[in-house]
């Protein structure tokens, strides 16, 4: 059969908690499915700082550029925080995502039903809500130039923000495809009455969208965006921003659906490959507890099935026993309303794998 290699790198914290949980729907899914997986382990982010002086050691890079799939928990913790930007698990991050040219990252907040009560929101507010923020991951900002100098007035720093039209246009066209395959609504999010790079994100948006004729399309600015996520959530079918924009607002939509323990990421190129990853940090608060919520890295193996594999009766799978598990009560304690009955990492792993069926 044929024999899908999949990179796991497990990184700190919660990230090889979660993971662990991860790797056992895959062996439930080879079961189920008869689909067939390689698993391999490499070191990457502050453990790999620690044994072997890089955040992002080339046979890493090497296995997940030899793999069809990467599947990342999360990096990062106080014992690195203070350290100089090549060795901290962050810069890992940013150097493999642009390594393996990973420009788009889809981060989708669909609310299950049964989780409205978990969330800080009203649930009449959250009726409905089903969407993908497209953030564009290789550009802006987080990979401009960056340095220190002396200013008139002492030290000063610079972070530099950089976007060319083939980066924007590249993104913003993914994100009108995949609104085509939805309810056909696109806010394009920027800062384009301030930020130059801005206007040249707007600028191209509206060059290319009469190539999208059936998407209707809204330009909206962050600080109104950051709000109407609050107050109309489900108004919103796929947001497309830049780098930065897309990290804060991921993370606000995230709160949509509970808790920032239930958001999947894919990050994709040109091809079929991807990386794949829950949003949320290494949550160094909780790590070591067996407390993390898995979910959110379950949820991304379905999109690993999905959108690099085509395994989709398999993605379906593990979305199905997903909401069984929810549905029939059980909860983490990031998601739980009586903290006292929330189960740990393991057990909620177990209960999704033993709900996996064709
Ligand atoms: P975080 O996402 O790690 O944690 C924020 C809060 O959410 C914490 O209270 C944490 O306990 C909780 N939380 C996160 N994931 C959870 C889960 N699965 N289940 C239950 N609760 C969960 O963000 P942070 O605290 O700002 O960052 C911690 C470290 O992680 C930093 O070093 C940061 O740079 C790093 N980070 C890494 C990634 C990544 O690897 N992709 C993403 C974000 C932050
Ligand atoms: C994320 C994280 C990363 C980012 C950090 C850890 C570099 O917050 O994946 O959302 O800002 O992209
Ligand atoms: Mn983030």
């Amino acid at each position: 059969a044929d024999v899908k290699k999949i990179a796991v790198i497990a990184g700190d914290g919660i990230g090889p908690e979660v993971i662990a949980e991860a790797e056992k729907v895959l062996k439930k899914t080879e079961e189920v499915f008869g689909y067939r997986f390689e698993t391999e382990h490499g070191l990457f982010g502050g453990i790999a700082i620690d044994q072997k002086g890089t955040p992002l050691p080339q046979d890493t890079l090497d296995m997940c550029k030899n793999s069809d799939a990467v599947l990342l928990g999360a990096v990062g913790g106080p014992k690195w925080d203070n350290n100089p930007k090549e060795l901290r698990p962050e810069t890992g991050l940013l150097g493999i995502r642009k390594a393996l040219g990973l420009f788009s990252n889809i981060r989708p907040a669909v609310i299950f039903d049964c989780l409205k009560d978990a969330s800080t929101l009203k649930p009449e507010v959250l009726e409905g809500t089903d969407l993908i923020v497209v953030r564009e991951l290789t550009g802006g900002i987080y990979f401009g130039e960056k340095f220190r100098r002396e200013g008139a007035n002492g030290e000063e720093a610079v972070d530099t923000c950089v976007y060319n039209v083939q980066e924007v246009e590249r993104i913003v066209r993914q994100a009108f495809e995949i609104a085509q395959t939805r309810s056909k609504r696109l806010a394009s999010v920027d800062k384009a009455n301030v930020l130059e790079t801005s206007r040249l994100w707007r600028e191209t948006v509206n060059r290319i969208a009469p190539d999208y004729p059936d998407v209707e399309l809204e330009h909206v600015l962050v600080d109104n965006c950051a709000m109407q996520l609050l107050r109309r959530p489900s108004s919103f079918d796929v947001i497309v921003t830049e780098n930065m924009f897309g990290d804060i607002l991921s993370d606000e939509a995230a709160m949509l659906t509970g808790s920032i323990g239930m958001l999947s990421s894919a990050s994709l190129g040109e091809g079929a490959f991807g990386l794949y990853e829950p949003v949320h940090g290494s949550a160094p608060d909780i790590a070591g507890q067996g407390i993390a919520n898995p979910i959110a890295t379950v949820l991304s193996v379905a999109l690993m099935f999905r959108l690099t594999f085509g395994y989709h009766d398999a993605a379906e799978a593990i979305e199905r026993a997903v909401k069984e598990v929810l549905d029939a009560g059980h909860r983490t304690g990031d998601i739980a309303v009586d903290k006292s009955k929330a189960i740990g990492t393991t057990a909620m792993g177990d209960l999704i794998v033993n709900a996996i069926r064709k």
